[in-house]
């Protein structure tokens, strides 16, 4: 077994997941200002600190995503944010990429960027405890979307990547977002997630990327979010499996998938249904940023001085994740 392996297997095995607590600073203003708390860095700070110091991080959390202004503040006694992780027992990581611009020649569609000098970059994030890292691609969905251009333009910039951050002794979380909006079918979410995944294996070989030491970050197949189509999770759960099973090559350990837009419920029933429908060998689990902060978020926005609150609500929503991670999630657990 690879060192890059272990890592992954630290990471999501026994029913543990990621936090996905990477938001950029303007993300992360969105969410505080629209439960009305000012977004500054200490505010901010103050948040993540409160998370990262919840007792379900032991058993539910095996690792966490960080953004570059959290993995270098300190807590309020002093303690570095990747140390108050690692001392939980899980691992920090770290949002690689720069964010995403317009894409030359389809400017209706991005291109993340980031690769300038991230040689350099990880090999700062190591020396601050970062071992596994994130970069995410974006694409959606339309009659003309994702164009060929954007799928081989993404994919060769999340090979280049992985490349990069397995030479740094780290694991790569591998993130091809395809976004919910709009109202196609789940069969079109189905039939472009499976190129865009593809496309991406093709090209992670092509680099010479070594599949037992990554993490795949995929979307759940779904229909789009204003799509009038109502669809039960058995069958959510059944395209999602039918996909990565013919796109996803046996060398790779895991899969944690984000959770997109989807409520804490949803995110929970449906990754629930993946994991008692799963007959690969992928361990199936949860990196999930709304889909676990959510509630937390709003509990501390009403009183920022109340800790434990915050925290019994993060608590819960990651046993609930964790629960569904090993397919013994039922809707009787959840707060009525
Ligand atoms: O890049 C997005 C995050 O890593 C996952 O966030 O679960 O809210 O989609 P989400």
């Amino acid at each position: 077994m690879s060192d890059l392996n272990k890592i992954v297997l630290k990471i999501i095995s026994s029913g543990k997941g990621i936090l996905a607590a990477d938001e950029s600073n303007g993300t992360m203003t969105k969410r505080l200002e629209a439960v009305n708390v000012k977004s500054n860095p200490e505010n901010r700070l103050a948040f993540r600190e409160t998370l990262f110091s919840s007792e379900c991080m032991k058993e539910c959390i095996g690792g966490v995503i960080l953004y570059d202004e959290t993995i270098n503040q300190k807590t309020s006694l002093g303690k570095p944010i990747p140390d108050l992780i690692s001392e939980t027992g899980a691992i920090p990581g770290i949002k690689v990429d720069t964010g995403v611009k317009n894409l030359a020649n389809s400017s209706k569609e991005k291109i993340t960027e980031g690769l300038d000098g991230l040689r350099e970059r990880l090999k700062k994030y190591y020396e601050l405890g970062a071992r596994f890292t994130k970069w995410r691609g974006v694409y959606s969905i339309s009659n003309e979307y994702p164009s060929k251009l954007a799928i081989h333009t993404n994919a060769h910039a999340l090979a280049r990547y992985s490349a990069l951050v397995q030479e740094s002794k780290m694991v790569p979380i591998i993130e091809p977002e395809v976004l919910m909006d709009g109202d196609h079918s789940i069969d079109i979410c189905f039939k472009k997630t499976s190129e865009v995944i593809k496309k991406c294996f093709e090209e992670l070989i092509l680099n010479k990327v070594d599949l037992s030491g990554i993490i795949l970050k995929p979307n759940m197949i779904l229909p789009g979010s204003q799509s009038k189509n109502k669809i039960a999770g058995e069958e959510i759960s059944k395209k999602t499996l039918e996909c990565l099973e013919n796109s996803v090559p046996n060398e790779v350990p895991g899969i944690a998938f984000l959770s997109g837009g989807q409520s804490e419920i949803e995110a929970s029933e449906n990754l629930n249904l993946i994991n008692k429908n799963n007959r690969t060998k992928f361990i199936m689990t949860y990196s999930y940023g709304r889909a676990l902060q959510q509630s937390a978020l709003k509990t501390w926005s009403k009183n920022t001085k109340d800790i434990e609150s915050t925290q019994n609500t993060f608590n819960h929503r990651a046993k609930m994740c964790s629960l569904a991670a090993q397919g013994k999630w039922s809707i009787n657990l959840e707060y009525k």
